[in-house]
C-alpha cells in the first residue's frame, strides 16, 4: 500500500485543532489523530503515511510496568466490528520514554501520551515519569510547543480499579475525577490533559462535567463498548477472558451521540467549553466529518488502521476535501455545526 499525499483538492482548508493547556494552547496542526491500541507508538505506521502531517499519534495506552495482557484468543471479528480484549500488553513507562518516545521525537511527530493505572497512585507515577522525561527539553523538545514531540496526555480510564473492587474508573464520576485531577496536577503546565471517556455509562453527560471540574483540558470520546461473543459451535465464549471492548463502524453512532450530548451540554451552558476529540467507528473522511459535526475538533481513526494503515492520512485528506466543499476555510468553522441544524428547525 502506498503513502497518502495529504495535499489535495482540501489542502486550502486549515485543519488545525487548538487544544488548551493551563499555562496557554496547544495547536495540532492536523485534525486527525491515530487512536491509542492501533498504531503501537507508530513506527509500525511509518512506511504508509507521513505521520509528521497529522495531528498527532496516541501511543498504546502506558501503564508502569511491562505487561502481556490477556491469553489469547484476545480479539473476535463481528458484524461491522471487533472485539478485542489485549488487556494493556506494553513495554512499562520506562521503556516507553527510551525507546517509543525518542522515536517520535526523531520522525518529527507530535505525541499525546495515553496514560493508565491500576489505582489513582499509579496512574500518577507514569504521569510523573512522563513529565520528567519530557520537560527537560532536549531531544524531545519543550512540552506542548510546537518543537516538542508531547502535544497532551491522555487519560484511560476505562481500565478497573484494582483499589475498589475492580469498577472502571470512567464509570463512576468521583472515581473518574480523583484521576484526573491526579493526573493534572502530575503533568507540565504547558501540556493539556485529555480524559477518554467510556461510553458504557448511563450518563455521560454527568461524567463529563466531574472529569471538567476535576481539570480535565479536553475530552475524548470513546473508549470501545463492552460485549461478549459466544463460539456457537463450541458452546463457549470466543475470547478468553470472556467479555471484550467492541470498536468499529458497529460504534459510530454511539461515538457520534456521546459527542452529541456533551457538545449540546457545553452549548447549553450546563457545561464548561472544552475540546472534544471524537473517535469510533470511523473510516472515512465522511464519517469523521460526522463526528465533526456532532462537535469534534479532532477525530481518531483506530481499527480501521489494521485493514489499510494509511488509513489516518486517507481521512484527513477527505475530511479536508469534504470541508473546501462545503465551502469551509477553516474546520472549526463546521465543528457542531450540526447542533445550529436542529435549533433552528432546518436540515442545511
Ligand atoms: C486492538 C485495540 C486496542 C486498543 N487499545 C486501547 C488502549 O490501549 N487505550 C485506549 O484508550 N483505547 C484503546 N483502544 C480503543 C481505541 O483507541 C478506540 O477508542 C476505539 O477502538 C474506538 O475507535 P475505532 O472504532 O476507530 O477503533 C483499543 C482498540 C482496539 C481495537
Amino acid at each position: 500500500m502506498s503513502a497518502v499525499d495529504p495535499v489535495g483538492p482540501g489542502a486550502a482548508v486549515d485543519l488545525s485543532a487548538r487544544l488548551v493547556a493551563p499555562a496557554g494552547p496547544v495547536d495540532l496542526t492536523g485534525a486527525v489523530l491515530t487512536a491509542s491500541g492501533c498504531a503501537a507508538a507508530g513506527r509500525e505506521l511509518d512506511p504508509y503515511l507521513d505521520l509528521t502531517a497529522l495531528g498527532g499519534v496516541v501511543t498504546k495506552t502506558i501503564m508502569r510496568d511491562p505487561r502481556s495482557g490477556r491469553p489469547t484468543p484476545r480479539m473476535a471479528e463481528t458484524p461491522s466490528g471487533m472485539l478485542n480484549s489485549i488487556g494493556l500488553q506494553g513495554p512499562g513507562v520506562a521503556s516507553f520514554l527510551a525507546t517509543d518516545l525518542p522515536w517520535l521525537a526523531r520522525r518529527g511527530a507530535r505525541a499525546v501520551v495515553s496514560v493508565a493505572g491500576e489505582d489513582v497512585g499509579e496512574f500518577v507515577e507514569v504521569a510523573t515519569a512522563v513529565r520528567d522525561a519530557t520537560s527537560g527539553g532536549g531531544e524531545l523538545g519543550a512540552p506542548g510547543t510546537d518543537g516538542g514531540v508531547l502535544a497532551a496526555v491522555e487519560v484511560n480510564i476505562s481500565c478497573p480499579n484494582v483499589a475498589n473492587r475492580g469498577l472502571v474508573f470512567a464509570c463512576d464520576p468521583g472515581t473518574a475525577a480523583d484521576v484526573v485531577s491526579a493526573v493534572r496536577a502530575a503533568t507540565d503546565p504547558r501540556v493539556p490533559v485529555l480524559a477518554k471517556l467510556s461510553p458504557d455509562v448511563t450518563d455521560i453527560v454527568a461524567i463529563a462535567a466531574s472529569v471538567l471540574a476535576a481539570g480535565a483540558d479536553g475530552l475524548v470520546m470513546v473508549n470501545t463498548l463492552l460485549g461478549v461473543a459466544i463460539d456457537v459451535d463450541r458452546a463457549a465464549p470466543v475470547l478468553s477472558r470472556v467479555t471484550g471492548g467492541l470498536s468499529g463502524p458497529a460504534i459510530r453512532p454511539v461515538a457520534v451521540r456521546c459527542i452529541w450530548q456533551v457538545t449540546a451540554a457545553m452549548r447549553a451552558g450546563l457545561l464548561p467549553t472544552a475540546p472534544v476529540v471524537g473517535v469510533g467507528g470511523v473510516r472515512t473522511g465522511r464519517d469523521a466529518a460526522e463526528l465533526v459535526l456532532a462537535g469534534a475538533a479532532a477525530v481518531q481513526v483506530g481499527t480501521v488502521t489494521f485493514g489499510d494503515p494509511s488509513a489516518p492520512a486517507r481521512v484527513q485528506a477527505e475530511l479536508a476535501g469534504w470541508a473546501a466543499a462545503r465551502g469551509a476555510t477553516s474546520l472549526s468553522q463546521l465543528v457542531g455545526a450540526a447542533h445550529d441544524a436542529v435549533r433552528s428547525g432546518g436540515h442545511a
